[in-house]
């Protein structure tokens, strides 16, 4: 089948509320060709098995260049300081680099951390304490992920929120084209300085870890080393976020959810499930590169044709899941795509999901009478289209409990 170009990828309209036209997009152009907005001609994928079958075929590389992206007005030395970590990495590069910080990020060490994330929680709650009106999103949402990937890394507290201006910039991709390389740079300087602060003084975390184990011998290219920081920090900082803005917005949209889920705490891990299905923070998956022509959902993608995987559409596909449109915090069978598959499926999951049950629990318990401030219309959606998330959830916390 051979199609046309279409634009329509890059409407703002698409931002608000992107369902219904993948519903009509599964239907009739399930792989479809479209102009991105940073100039790419890539194929969406938004079926969920044709989505499956995307993110396990070893015909489609991660490793490969796409096309002419705005990376490439990051002069190359930049360029490579961030761009060689697994998620840019086919086997066997993609099996070294995750075998170095997978034991960090197993469900047991996890699970060690919850002591520290609920007090976290608890602090950042407790300042919101009296306060008439919050945006949730930068007193809760973005600091919690933030501080417990930092901790974990070792990065110190003082320096996160010029980070998170850059990762900001860089994932908002073309909607920030201006502002991407003089982010990235910043991003790479601050990186190295780090990398070398800590060799010279050692500590407990993960990043004196990756120094230690990039210093013993040729595991760990120096490229590599500043990449995976880069990834861990970008990717601690952009998804757990819209993971507990999207969820607190679903509960208070319809606020019998919120009481519901109030009254029977047990059903937090399903119901987290749910919004990962339903509103997944990640809307496109990475771009994939085919190194070989083949057949996606009865479509032949050419070799070196660029593959996005639009996981939030893959998630409503009603071939998967009964009543798709529903948000259904009891649904039993629930294999959702929001953190990928296959063997780039997202490291830091159980950290994800951690994160969320404190935070979805703590929150309903300690602001019982919470409420959105403003009218659901007037929330105004990240731009670009790897993150799906809000950019700000005005609320009222209430008297808390
Ligand atoms: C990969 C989603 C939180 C670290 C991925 C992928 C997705 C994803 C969809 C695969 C992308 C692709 O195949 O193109 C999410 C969501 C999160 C979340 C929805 C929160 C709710 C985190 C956190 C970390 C993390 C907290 C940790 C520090 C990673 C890493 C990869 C990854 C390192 C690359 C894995 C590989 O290439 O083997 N994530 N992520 N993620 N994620 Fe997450």
């Amino acid at each position: 089948m051979t199609q046309d170009v279409r634009e329509d990828f890059a409407d703002p309209a698409l931002r608000t509320d992107p369902h219904p036209v993948y519903a009509q997009w599964r239907r009739e152009t399930p792989v479809r060709r479209v102009k991105l907005p940073n100039g790419v001609t890539a194929w969406l994928v938004t079926r969920y098995e044709d989505a499956r079958q995307a993110l396990t075929d070893p015909r489609l590389s991660k490793a490969l260049p796409v096309g002419q992206t705005t990376d490439s007005a990051l002069p190359p030395a930049v360029g490579a300081a961030v761009s060689r970590h697994m998620l840019s990495a086919d086997p066997p590069d993609h099996t070294r680099l995750r075998r170095l910080v997978s034991g960090a990020f197993t469900a047991r060490r996890i699970e060690a951390l919850r002591p520290r994330i609920e007090e976290i929680t608890d602090e950042l709650l407790a300042a919101m304490a009296g306060r008439e009106r919050v945006d949730l999103i930068d007193a809760f949402a973005f600091p919690l992920p933030i501080q417990v990937i930092c901790e974990l890394l070792g990065v110190p507290a003082a320096d996160r929120d010029s980070f998170r201006r850059w990762s900001n910039t860089i994932v908002a991709g073309a909607a920030a084209r201006d502002r991407l390389p003089g982010a990235m740079q910043a991003m790479v300087s601050y990186i190295r300085e780090l990398i070398a602060e800590r060799r010279a003084q050692p500590g407990e975390d993960l990043l004196s870890g990756l120094i230690g184990v990039r210093d013993a011998g040729d595991r760990l290219s120096e490229d590599e080393l500043s990449s995976m920081v880069f990834l861990l920090l970008i990717a601690g900082h952009e998804t757990t976020v819209n993971l507990i803005g999207n969820g607190v917005h679903l509960l208070l949209h319809e606020r019998t959810r919120w009481e519901r889920l109030r009254a029977d705490p047990a059903l937090l891990p399903s119901a987290i499930e749910e919004f990962l299905r339903y509103e997944g923070p990640v809307e496109t998956a990475t771009f994939r590169v085919a190194t070989r022509e083949l057949e996606l959902g009865g479509t032949t993608i050419r070799a070196g044709d660029p593959v996005l995987v639009v996981l939030l559409s893959a998630d409503r596909d009603q071939q998967r899941f009964p009543a798709p449109d529903e948000l259904r915090m009891d649904r039993a069978q629930n294999p959702h795509l929001a953190f990928g598959h296959g063997i780039h499926y997202c490291l830091g999951a159980p950290l994800a999901r951690l994160e969320a049950q404190v935070a979805f629990g703590r929150l309903l318990a300690r602001y019982p009478h919470m409420r959105l401030a403003v009218a659901p219309a007037e929330l105004t959606w990240r731009p670009g289209v790897l993150m799906r998330g809000l950019l700000e959830l005005p609320v009222v916390p209430g008297p808390a409990a």
